[in-house]
């Protein structure tokens, strides 16, 4: 049972957005989107069934064709994409939920064989990811050395997010998520182990983070920053990514988000940065620099979430794999009951196994005799 201290299983007023509790679904990209990357029904029972969430956050979503870098990942840059979406929203908020979009350009993370024309992804400089693969259509394929992109070129990209954030809302989402997380294109950016641009958009910090407040504003000119959260990975090295003072380039994101009052800061930062030996946690900055609500990711239990919430180390706690595995995860986490264990081999497969034959509590039979 929860107890009347679990801070976890509390309201919260995200903005104008009542939240019935503090366990956000963090964005899972789950590769089973339809032709032309469109959502199905499929997909909109697998959200349904995670509706308890304070809130969900949408798998990454391409802005573009030119953001795509995976198989099966949605997008909504088409009408056929807002209408598969509208699919999602609805079973969601008929189940009582809420649930916000991520947007998403891959930048750099991408091989040719996803790009219009066989071009070149683009990234804001011409630096390949040097330590893993793209998964294509042909197979797994080294990383294609991306096309640095021309000053000129940049407001088009912006306009992409406003465009995407403008067909999120036609959609029915209750606002969006811009992915600055994770080594893709905003990340390339934001971090100067992938940015060694000359221009405006390169070299300071400023001028490093110039393109995400640009995206910010566009993103926010749509929804209203009231319905805007930004997801940042600090000390991230996914997708060959680093930094040379993250402390100092997130603290300042953190500060000029905060002043154009985005409602939340997404922070993925593994708990066991901070352990000893290891750099010291960016998030305690964030979170003096940013006024609005603050979500902790990366490795929580129930336990460090409390933690994390009594501390006042953050607002909200997002869960990624516990979440995708228990479809009634808050449920489970008041009751102090038992979690499914997350089924890696089916992360990115197809159709229903590992996607929505996760059991609820008390069908616990169920996925075990589904899977054998
Ligand atoms: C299968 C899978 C897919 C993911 N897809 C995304 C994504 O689309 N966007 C994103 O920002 N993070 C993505 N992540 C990262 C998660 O949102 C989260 O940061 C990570 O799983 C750590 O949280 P956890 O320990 O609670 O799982 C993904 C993680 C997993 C396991």
């Amino acid at each position: 049972m929860s107890t009347s201290s679990d801070l976890l299983f509390s309201p919260f007023a995200l903005g104008s957005l009542a939240l019935p509790n503090r366990v956000v679904m963090a964005p899972l990209t789950r590769c089973r989107a339809g032709d032309g990357n469109v959502p199905t029904e499929l997909n909109a029972l697998y959200y349904e069934q995670r509706a308890s969430a304070g809130f969900i956050v949408s798998e990454a979503t391409q802005v573009s064709p030119q953001g795509v870098g995976y198989l099966r990942t949605p997008g909504i840059h088409t009408d056929v994409q807002v209408e598969g979406w509208r699919l999602v929203t609805g079973a969601v908020h008929r189940a009582g939920g809420r649930i916000f979009l991520q947007l998403w350009h891959v930048g750099r993370a991408s091989h040719e064989s996803f790009q219009p024309g066989r071009q070149a992804p683009v990234a804001p400089s011409a630096l390949a990811i040097r330590n893993a693969h793209a998964h294509t259509p042909e197979g797994a394929q080294p990383y294609s050395t991306p096309r640095a992109l021309e000053t000129h070129e940049i407001p088009g990209i912006v306009a992409q997010f406003a465009e995407g954030a403008r067909r999120a809302k036609a959609a029915g989402f209750d606002g969006v998520e811009i992915h600055g997380a994770n080594g893709y294109l905003i990340d390339q950016f934001l971090r100067d182990g992938t940015n060694h641009r000359t221009d405006q958009y390169g070299g300071s910090i400023q001028n490093r983070s110039r393109f995400l407040l640009e995206i910010v504003e566009a993103v926010s000119g749509v929804f209203g920053a009231d319905r805007v959260g930004l997801r940042v990975s600090p000390t991230a090295a996914y997708n060959d990514m680093s930094d040379s003072n993250p402390v100092e380039l997130f603290g300042h994101v953190a500060a000029e988000v905060s002043a154009r009052k985005l409602v939340y800061l997404h922070v993925v930062e593994p708990l066991a940065a901070g352990a000893q030996g290891a750099a010291a946690r960016v998030t305690p900055v964030l979170r003096e620099r940013f006024r609005g609500a603050l979500i902790a990711n990366g490795g929580y239990t129930l336990e460090a979430a409390e933690q994390a919430l009594r501390a006042g180390e953050a607002d909200l706690v997002s869960f990624g794999a516990p979440f995708l595995a228990n479809p009634d995860l808050p449920e489970r986490l008041a009751r102090r009951a038992p979690l499914n264990p997350p089924d890696v081999a089916t992360f990115y497969s197809e159709g229903p196994r590992g996607y929505t034959d996760y059991p609820r509590l008390g069908e616990a039979q169920r996925a075990v005799q589904l899977s054998a």
